[in-house]
């Protein structure tokens, strides 16, 4: 079974086409970085118009490098939510299209279990049950994953996303966007003994996040000890040590209500090489395995919504000829294959 992955959820137009027997046959991002940097965010009228510039090219370069012509695809995947509902409409209706078009099935995917399913596009692949931290630019949420669609939440942020407080530091700092890398960068060259940050919600039981806090701190931090660019490295450092602190913490947590033995952190932030090695050094402590995507499957992509596709593909799952987007779509409403 061969599937074309269309994700245009948010600021990057990513196809993809998977193949059941060969894996990830080819895949293109095309990011929208440039086009929203300038007002600071992503604008949805513009991350719209673009995504229907980019994805019928993109489709034709990822089929002429998968050596795939239609009659070789057995389905398409598309992202239908959470995500913008412009963005999410070019990359659903056209795939629902071309799957009329062309004759064959389509589904829709909910983006969260693309990111969630991820680390399976490299092996070893974790095996099913296992703990996920969800850290994108929009959701922070633990979960406990018993299989494809099987999703208990153990967790989540009350106030921003774990990107999102990323993405406000840095502006705050006046890095640009997106946040994370440029904090990363920056905090390369912090001093660590400079300043100790809050780690929120860690001094009372429960596995819920909030990380709105910590933002105000680099605020209030930079008001007071100025912004001179070594105050500023030093800054960012002590918060990317207290949101992956924060985080090793709660997967702790985690791993302690469920007694699982697999860890997979997947979303935008889970590039974040800091948050990585915490973890890691956290697994190899309590016995537990730490799984995360391949650095360019973190962020945004057509490969997770191709590798989620044709998992429920295969299952016998498929959109009708009616479709649609769902900019908020709960995580357990998904069917369990
Ligand atoms: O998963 P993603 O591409 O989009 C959403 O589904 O939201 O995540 C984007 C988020 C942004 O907030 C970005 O600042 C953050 O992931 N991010 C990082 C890093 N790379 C991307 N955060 C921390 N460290 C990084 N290296
Ligand atoms: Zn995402």
């Amino acid at each position: 079974m061969r599937i074309l992955g269309i994700e245009s959820s948010c600021d990057e137009t990513g196809i993809a086409i998977y193949d059941a027997d060969k894996g990830l046959l080819a895949h293109k991002i095309h990011s929208q970085i440039e086009l929203h940097a300038v007002y600071g965010g992503v604008v949805p009228e513009l991350a719209s118009r673009d995504h229907i510039r980019k994805t019928i090219p993109l489709i034709r370069q990822v089929m002429l490098e998968a050596d795939t012509t239609p009659e070789q695809l057995h389905g398409i995947a598309y992202t239908a939510g959470p995500g913008l509902m412009g963005a999410l409409l070019v990359g659903a209706s056209i795939g629902r299209s071309l799957a009329y078009a062309w004759n064959i099935p389509a589904v829709a995917i909910h983006h969260l279990e693309g990111h969630l399913l991820a680390p399976m596009l490299d092996e070893p692949k974790p095996a099913f049950p296992f703990i996920a931290l969800l850290v994108s630019g929009g959701h922070t949420q633990l979960m406990e994953v018993q299989g494809v669609g099987d999703y208990r939440m153990l967790g989540c942020t009350l106030d921003d996303a774990a990107g999102e407080a990323f993405d406000k530091t840095a502006k705050l700092l006046k890095l640009g966007y997106p946040g994370g890398p440029k904090i990363a960068e920056l905090a390369m060259q912090g001093n660590p003994d400079r300043y100790k940050f809050p780690r929120p919600m860690t001094n009372r039981p429960g596995i819920d996040f909030s990380f709105s806090g910590l933002k105000t701190f680099a605020l209030n931090t930079l008001h007071k000890e100025g912004d001179d660019p070594q105050t500023k490295a030093d800054i960012a450092l002590a918060f990317e040590v207290a949101v992956a602190e924060t985080m090793v913490i709660k997967c702790r947590r985690a791993i302690e209500q469920t007694k699982l033995k697999r860890l997979v952190i997947a979303g935008g932030v889970s590039a974040n090489l800091r948050l990585r090695q915490r973890l890691e050094e956290m697994g190899a402590k309590l016995g537990v395995e730490v799984f995360y995507p391949r650095q360019e499957f973190c962020t945004d992509n057509g490969a997770m919504i191709a590798y989620a596709g044709l998992l429920r593909l295969q299952a016998g799952e498929r959109q009708g000829t009616a479709f649609g987007a769902r900019p908020r779509w709960p995580l357990d409403e998904l069917s369990h294959l």
